[in-house]
C-alpha cells in the first residue's frame, strides 16, 4: 500500500507541475484527487486493513492528499497571477487600416493639378436641382436631363432641413450627379481669374455592371480668365494625363455634347487593362471614355457672375462684381473611378465599393 502511495505521488506531482493550463491541470487535479482517485479509494479501504497498516497508510494517505491540494492550489494562482505575465512579451498587434485606392488615387490627381496652381474646393452632396441643372443651362423637361437621372429625395425629408430650405418651397433636392455644379457654387464667393478643381462624390440611377456604379467619384475642373482657349484645356489634360500615366500615353478627343460648355469635347484613353485589344471594362473598343470637357458656355459665365441662388455672392464680390463677357474659361469632369482602374489594371468597377478587405488590401 505504501509503495502504490509513492507511486501515485511521484506520478501526481509531475502531471500536476506539467499542466500547462487550466483545464489540463483540472482534469489532472480530478484524476488524482477526485472521487473516483487511487487516492480516495486507499482512503476508502483504510476501514479494511489490520490496526499496523492503517496507522502507517492513513497519516500517509492523508498527507499526500493535503501536498497534492497544495500543489493545485499554487499551480492555479500562477494561472492566474498577474506576475506570471511576461510583460516583456510583443503584444498583439492592432490592425491599422489605410486609405481606400480612390482615395489614394485623388490625393495623386489633387497633388498634380495643385503643382499647376489649382486650388482644392469642396461641395455638398445632396444638392439642388437649380444649381445641379439650371444653372448648368439644362432646363427643366429638356432631354438633356435624361443624361443625369438620379435619386431626389423626398419632402419629408426635405422638411427636416434648415428654416431657409423649408421656405423654399419649390426647391426640389436631389444626390449630384455630377460635381459641376460645384462650378457655380465655387464662383459664388469668388471672381476670375480661378483654377478650381473639385474632387468628390457623385450618383446615378444607374443599372451597374463592370464599366457603372451608381455611386463613383469625379473630380470636376475649371479656369476662367482672360483669353482661355480650347487649345489650353486640351494641353492642361495632356500634361495630366502623362503625368499620372507616364509620356508614352495615347489620349484621343473627340467633339461632344454636354449642354454647360461650347463647343464640348471628350478625351478617351487607350485602355491599359486590355491594350487596346477591347475587354469587358472598355465596351471591346479598346478606349475608355475618362473625361467630358469643353469651354464653358456663355449662359453658364453669366449664372456665375450673377449666382445668387442657394449660395449669395460674399459682400465684396457683390459690390466689385464681374463682367462674363470679359472672360472665358474651360471646364472638365474626369471619371475618377475609370482613371483608377486603369491605373491600378482592375477590370470591374464594383470592386470599389464591395467592401471585400481582399481587394481593398492590396492597395
Ligand atoms: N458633368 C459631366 C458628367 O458628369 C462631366 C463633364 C463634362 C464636366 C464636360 C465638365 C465638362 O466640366 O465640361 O457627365
Amino acid at each position: 500500500m505504501l509503495e502504490k502511495l509513492k507511486q501515485l505521488k511521484s506520478q501526481a506531482k509531475e502531471e500536476i507541475s506539467k499542466s500547462s493550463n487550466l483545464d489540463i491541470l483540472r482534469e489532472a487535479e480530478v484524476k488524482y484527487l477526485g472521487r473516483k482517485s487511487e487516492l480516495s479509494s486507499v482512503m476508502h479501504s483504510l476501514a479494511t486493513l489490520n490496526e499496523e497498516e492503517r496507522r502507517r497508510v492513513g497519516p500517509a494517505s492523508n498527507s499526500l492528499k493535503k501536498e497534492l491540494e497544495e500543489m493545485v492550489l499554487l499551480k492555479r494562482k500562477s494561472f492566474t497571477n498577474t506576475s506570471s505575465i511576461d510583460l516583456t512579451l510583443p503584444g498583439v498587434p492592432i490592425k491599422i487600416g489605410h486609405k481606400h485606392p480612390i482615395t489614394q488615387f485623388l490625393e495623386k490627381v489633387e497633388d498634380v493639378f495643385v503643382s499647376m496652381g489649382f486650388e482644392v474646393v469642396d461641395g455638398p452632396e445632396v444638392e439642388s436641382d437649380e444649381y445641379n441643372f439650371d444653372l448648368l443651362n439644362i432646363p427643366k423637361d429638356h432631354p438633356a436631363r435624361d443624361m443625369w437621372d438620379t435619386y431626389y429625395l423626398t419632402e419629408k425629408q426635405k422638411n427636416r432641413e434648415t428654416e431657409e430650405q423649408r421656405n423654399k418651397k419649390t426647391e426640389k433636392l436631389l444626390l449630384r450627379t455630377h460635381t459641376s455644379p460645384v462650378q457655380l457654387r465655387a464662383m459664388g464667393t469668388r471672381k476670375p481669374p480661378v483654377r478650381i478643381i473639385v474632387p468628390g462624390r457623385v450618383f446615378r440611377h444607374e443599372a451597374t455592371d463592370a464599366g457603372h456604379e451608381k455611386n463613383f467619384y469625379q473630380c470636376e475642373g475649371f479656369v476662367i480668365d482672360k483669353n482661355v482657349s480650347l487649345a489650353n484645356l486640351i494641353s492642361t489634360l495632356r500634361i495630366f494625363i502623362k503625368r499620372i500615366f507616364g509620356e508614352k500615353m495615347e489620349i484621343r478627343v473627340r467633339p461632344s455634347y454636354f449642354p454647360f460648355v461650347e463647343p464640348g469635347i471628350e478625351v478617351d484613353m487607350s485602355c491599359l487593362i486590355c491594350g487596346g485589344k477591347g475587354c469587358s471594362a472598355c465596351k471591346k473598343s479598346g478606349w475608355v471614355e475618362v473625361l467630358g470637357a469643353g469651354m464653358i458656355h456663355r449662359k453658364v459665365l453669366e449664372n456665375m457672375a450673377k449666382v445668387g441662388g442657394a449660395n449669395p455672392p460674399s459682400p465684396r464680390l457683390r459690390r466689385t462684381g464681374w463682367n462674363p463677357k470679359e472672360y472665358s474659361g474651360f471646364a472638365f469632369g474626369l471619371g475618377i473611378d475609370r482613371f483608377a482602374m486603369l491605373y491600378y489594371g482592375i477590370n470591374d468597377i464594383r470592386l470599389f465599393y464591395g467592401g471585400d478587405l481582399r481587394f481593398v488590401e492590396q492597395f
